[in-house]
């Protein structure tokens, strides 16, 4: 990682300009005196109509051979008793995207200003500085790995910290986290947006076995399509047997040392490479967003990334149920009857509700050889979802209430929401078949409910498991200001911070 710490004399940065967050109605200087300090020629005036409104960006400019750096970058953030962390989150964006219009090379965080933000929800008092930086790295995302010319033709800032006096210990933890969080989210982005020409089931394992291999605390497994029949895993079997991409899951076993004896977390993420459908083909508007559909074992991958970087104590296994579901002389036809690992029959009705059917038998072969204390999994599940809820927020279902809220608060404070969704018992009574114990669908309506429903059917009683449907927040058709239009490696972080806190 290269350095981002500047020392704690400004004389020392050379930056191209420094970004300092300011409240709305509130005197620069008397809120920042440390700004003096570093920029000694900031003058009252100056500063007359830096107004600090939400969103708003003012530059200042310092006389010639200002040693600091010659201007200082102004994110408004609204009033102080309305702050949240996603307003800080946008307003740091902002800056920093203002910064890279203007071609700038190095930009640096002025800390003193963003230490002392108390933003609602914070669950620590380092917490706002951790957002900046995390928000600071996102905003210059962008995939243009497969462009022979880069959209803007310009070069991302170099993002730094600025303080004022030797930073803690702890200070750099955060930082520290902030930026390997950054980078693990990218990671799953990237997965995302690459096309499935690019990445089949066969470059997930290759990503897979590379980070395994760059950590020895995890231990790798890859059971291929030979395995899954072996497992009688005939639901998992079914989605992929119409592409000559043949589905895997690929399973990552994070032990660190003393944690031999621990259950795991398991997480388990929906990797449909390509979704279109199957002979119950999807319609051609849109069908290209399928390439995310991968979405799930791409936040799994990330978040596993993302434990083993910070070293965590705790046992996390990742498995990533990776297929691609096609049509094809050899595809399930609507109607089949398969039988799954767990030896409940599915009649599978409608060919294009395949994730259920790769995670059912993910989630059969979790408890059957993993005794997970708990497990959730992740997944690009259902169309319903974005109906009910839009692309902002994820669907939860668990029925555990606690882990519920403790998991949609840490959600908010990362800026990946969540909310509540119900798993009635009333409604299972549609995904009984006719000619199997049950069928892949319910009805229309209610639809990620259902889909929930199907995977529950598959949890041993008594045992802890959440079900997280992030068909909206994973890809997104248009930017928003925090996120580009594409993969957006939604739940990296909640995953983490859940494990983190757990
Ligand atoms: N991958 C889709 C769900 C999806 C839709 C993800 C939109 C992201 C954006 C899933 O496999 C699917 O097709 N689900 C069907 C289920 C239906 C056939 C019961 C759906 O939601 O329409
Ligand atoms: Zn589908
Ligand atoms: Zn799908």
């Amino acid at each position: 990682m290269t350095k981002v710490w500047k020392t704690e004399n400004p004389a020392d940065w050379q930056l191209d300009a420094v970004l300092c967050c300011v409240h709305e109605g509130e005197n620069v200087l008397d809120a920042n005196p440390e700004l003096l300090k570093a920029f000694p020629w900031l003058l009252k005036t100056a500063l007359m109509d830096v107004r600090g409104e939400k969103e708003e960006i003012s530059i200042i400019y310092a006389p010639e051979n200002a040693e600091a750096a010659p201007r200082i970058v102004f994110a408004g953030l609204g009033k102080r008793d309305d702050l949240t962390l996603d307003g800080l989150r946008r307003a740091v964006s902002a800056g920093v995207r203002r910064a890279k219009a203007l071609k700038l090379q190095s930009v640096g965080l002025f800390v003193p200003a963003f230490e002392r933000l108390q933003p609602k929800r914070a669950d620590h008092a380092l917490r706002p500085l951790e957002e900046a930086v995390v928000s600071a790295k996102l905003s210059l995302y962008s995939y243009d790995a497969l462009k022979s010319k880069k959209d803007d033709q310009i070069a991302d800032p170099e993002i730094f910290l600025a303080p004022v006096a030797t930073p803690s210990a702890e200070l750099k933890d955060f930082v520290k986290r902030a930026l390997l969080a950054a980078e693990a989210v990218c990671f799953a982005r990237n997965m995302v947006n690459t096309p499935a020409n690019l990445f089949g089931p066969d470059q997930m394992e290759e990503a897979a076995l590379a980070f395994a291999a760059r950590h020895p605390e995890v231990q790798s497994t890859v059971v291929d399509h030979h395995g899954l029949q072996s497992e009688g895993m005939g639901a998992f079997l079914a989605v992929g047997q119409g592409s000559p991409r043949t589905p895997r899951l690929i399973c990552l076993d994070y032990c660190p040392a003393g944690c031999e004896n621990e259950q795991p977390l398991v997480l388990v993420g929906k990797g449909l490479c390509f979704d279109s459908g199957g002979i119950s083909l999807k319609p051609a508007a849109g069908m290209h967003e399928m390439k995310g559909d991968m979405g799930g074992a791409a936040a799994v991958l990330g978040a596993m990334q993302l434990v083993a970087g910070l070293g965590m104590k705790k046992r996390v296994v990742g498995l990533l149920a990776c297929a691609e579901n096609m049509p094809d002389g050899k595809a399930t036809r609507p109607g089949d009857v398969v039988t799954t690992m767990s030896g409940k029959t599915v009649e599978i009705l409608n060919t294009d509700a395949e994730g259920r059917l790769v995670l059912c038998d993910t989630l059969t072969y979790a408890q059957k050889y993993y005794d997970p204390k708990l497990m959730i999994d992740v997944a690009t599940l259902t169309g319903a979802c974005v109906i009910a809820l839009g692309d902002h927020a994820a669907g939860l279902f668990t029925q555990d209430r606690h882990l519920a809220a403790t998991f949609t608060e840490l959600g908010e404070v990362v800026g990946e929401p969540y909310w509540p969704m119900p798993l009635w018992e009333s409604y299972k009574e549609p995904l009984k078949s006719d000619s199997a114990d049950l069928g892949n669908i319910g009805l229309r309506e209610g639809g990620a409910i259902f889909a929930a429903l199907f995977l529950e059917a598959f949890v041993e009683p008594g045992k802890a498991w959440m079900h997280l449907d992030i068909a909206g927040p994973s890809y997104l058709s248009k930017r928003t200001v925090l996120n580009p239009a594409g993969g957006t490696g939604f739940a990296v972080r909640t995953l983490v911070e859940y494990i983190r806190n757990c």
